[in-house]
């Protein structure tokens, strides 16, 4: 029987993604744009059927795991969808990247079947740095509420509830996510694990050169001289979801040609201390 796979938000990285892991599966696109699901579903071909779900909302997030359920059971998940800072505020940004696919993992997990994989895309600036303290437990304990947003922004100093620490947060709270997520997919034998791209050339990575002055700092550091090709997410993703990876579980895997280690020498994005 032929394995099924859900890749959540088709732009410029699930779109490849979702070529990589048609071979040999049966695919659900979702995205909130659902004609944008739709017309990449007909560019593909073969078994691939778009859902429009808005992850934000647990009501479409339930609809998304009916027609998964419909279908049998989960084997594989790659969950794509995020806003990058140039692309929301605080709340948005919060919300899509960080309650979204703590909702996704909490529906979907009952679905999945004996060994199968959930890769989480999270981002270089999850591994840049400290993240403030006070943040974490509310990372931890509001993962997947509406709320959580604003229950940041209370812990936050005054003025840092900017889209870039919004960005850095909610990646950050997906990293956490994943690690205490492991336990309980390793329950259904399966795995979950968040990958880290670096700058990606994709529509949404020059967006955010052209745009952000952080990022094109960054740029200046790359230790390559270059940035990550789609292909070099693809392949690593499809190694993931492979028995190949078969130990590797509740864990960051970071892609970034080295360029967080040529910005920061510590190895984690460490809590500051009290
Ligand atoms: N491109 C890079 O350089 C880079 C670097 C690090 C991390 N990332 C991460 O990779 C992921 C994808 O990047 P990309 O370049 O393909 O971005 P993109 O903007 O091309 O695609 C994101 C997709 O997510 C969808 N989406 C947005 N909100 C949604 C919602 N509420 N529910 C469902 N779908 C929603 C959008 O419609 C879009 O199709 C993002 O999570 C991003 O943070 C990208």
């Amino acid at each position: 029987m032929e394995q099924l796979a859900v890749v959540i938000g088709v732009g410029g990285l699930g779109t490849a993604l979702a070529r990589g892991l048609m071979r040999g599966r049966r695919l659900l696109l979702a995205d909130v744009d659902g004609e944008r699901a739709a017309a990449v579903s007909r560019d593909l071909g073969g078994p691939v059927e778009p859902v429009q779900c808005d992850v934000t909302s647990p009501t479409s997030v339930k609809a998304l795991a009916e027609s998964v359920a419909q279908r049998g059971k989960l084997d594989v998940l790659v969950h794509v969808a995020g806003l990058s800072p140039a692309a929301g505020d605080f709340d948005s940004i919060v919300r899509v990247n960080m309650v979204g696919p703590a909702l996704v993992t909490d529906t979907l997990l009952p679905l999945a079947n004996s060994g199968a994989s959930a890769v989480m895309i999270s981002s270089l600036a999850a591994n840049l740095g400290r993240i403030p303290a006070a943040a974490i437990p509310v990372l931890r304990d509001y993962a997947a509420a509406h709320e959580l947003p604003a229950r940041l922004r209370s812990v936050l100093d005054p003025g840092s509830d900017d889209a870039n620490s919004a960005y850095r947060l909610s990646k950050y709270g997906l990293l956490m996510l994943v690690r205490r997520s492991a336990k309980l997919w390793g329950r259904r034998n399966a795995r979950i694990v968040s990958l880290s791209p670096g700058l990606i050339a994709t529509p949404m990575g020059a967006r955010e050169t052209a745009t952000n002055p952080a990022k094109r700092k960054l740029v200046k550091a790359w230790p390559l001289g270059r940035e990550g090709k789609v292909q070099e997410i693809v392949d690593v993703v499809e190694f993931l979801v492979s028995d190949r990876a078969s130990f590797i579980s509740g864990t960051d895997i970071l892609v970034d040609g080295g360029l967080a280690g040529s910005i920061c020498d510590v190895p984690f994005g460490w809590p500051e201390p009290h």
